[in-house]
């Protein structure tokens, strides 16, 4: 059982500060035990300023990002300079500003035919990228950041949908879920997030506060973002005070005594 913690802060400032740290804190200690640091990116508006935030000083030198290793968690089948490209706002905000070889950014293929080829081909260059055979177990990511849809989804796992059913490929392709932008996705799948050693959720802002609430109280697996749940790892949710709304240990503690008195 992966061990759940929730740190709340003050705003949405002191959260993208908080995940740049964790970040760093996550790849000193990758590089130091294992040579390398290998994360996954979330897409969405929310970890924007905390990518801008590890692109600047002080952040910036506090990582040896010659051994830092980037795929990403979902990407939306638009081109990479479509403003809707999760690779697009990485770019922007952190990977044009870091001394990281370009070799070791993994960006999704989204000039292929379609999403399911992209999709199939993004398995094959991850694979590939670390000597790996695509149908055997995902990679251990050191680090995954996700966030969280108002229905529940994370990355491009939207409830409903198949790609929630896929338990080899490391990627799928997922038609859009009903939130914007309308638009196919290549998603991570359950297999390669549940490998990862730290899940770290971001979210921040009042109107997630019910669905932050209801995820983590779903003992049902309704929604997709409470299926992850990493074999020996942990999940660190990352909330600003108006997402965590009516104070989610709480809640938690309190559904757990009821659950198991
Ligand atoms: C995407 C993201 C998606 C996102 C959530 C939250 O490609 O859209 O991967 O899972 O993290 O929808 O988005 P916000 O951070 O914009 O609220």
């Amino acid at each position: 059982m992966p061990k759940l913690n929730i740190r709340v802060v003050k705003n949405s400032s002191d959260l993208a500060a908080a995940a740049a740290d964790a970040v760093i804190d996550a790849a000193n200690a990758a590089i130091q035990a294992r040579g390398r640091f290998t994360i996954a990116l979330s897409g969405g508006s929310t970890p924007e300023k905390a990518y801008e935030l590890l692109a600047q000083p002080p952040r910036v030198a506090q990582i040896d990002w010659s051994r830092v290793h980037i795929i990403f968690g979902d990407e939306r089948f638009v081109p990479l300079d479509d403003p809707r490209s999760n690779y697009g706002m990485a770019a922007r905000t952190l990977l044009a500003h870091v001394p990281i070889p370009r070799s070791q950014i993994l960006v999704v293929p989204t000039d292929m035919a379609s999403a399911n080829a992209a999709a199939q081909a993004y398995c094959n260059l991850v694979a590939s990228h670390w000597a790996m055979n695509p149908a055997d177990f995902p990679p251990k990511l050191d680090l995954i950041l996700l966030g969280l849809g108002d229905d529940g989804h994370t990355a491009s796992l939207f409830p409903g949908k198949s790609s929630l059913d896929e338990h080899r490929a490391w990627f799928i392709h997922s038609a859009p879920g009903v939130l914007p932008p309308p638009v196919e996705r290549i998603t991570a799948t359950f297999p390669l997030l549940n490998a990862g050693r730290l899940v770290i959720f971001l979210v921040a802002g009042e109107k997630k506060k019910d669905i932050v609430h209801a995820v983590l109280t779903d003992q049902s697996h309704k929604y997709p973002a409470a299926r992850i749940s990493p074999d020996g790892g942990n999940v660190l949710w990352l909330l600003d005070a108006a997402a965590n709304g009516m104070g989610q240990q709480a809640a938690i503690n309190s559904f757990f005594r009821e659950a198991n008195p």
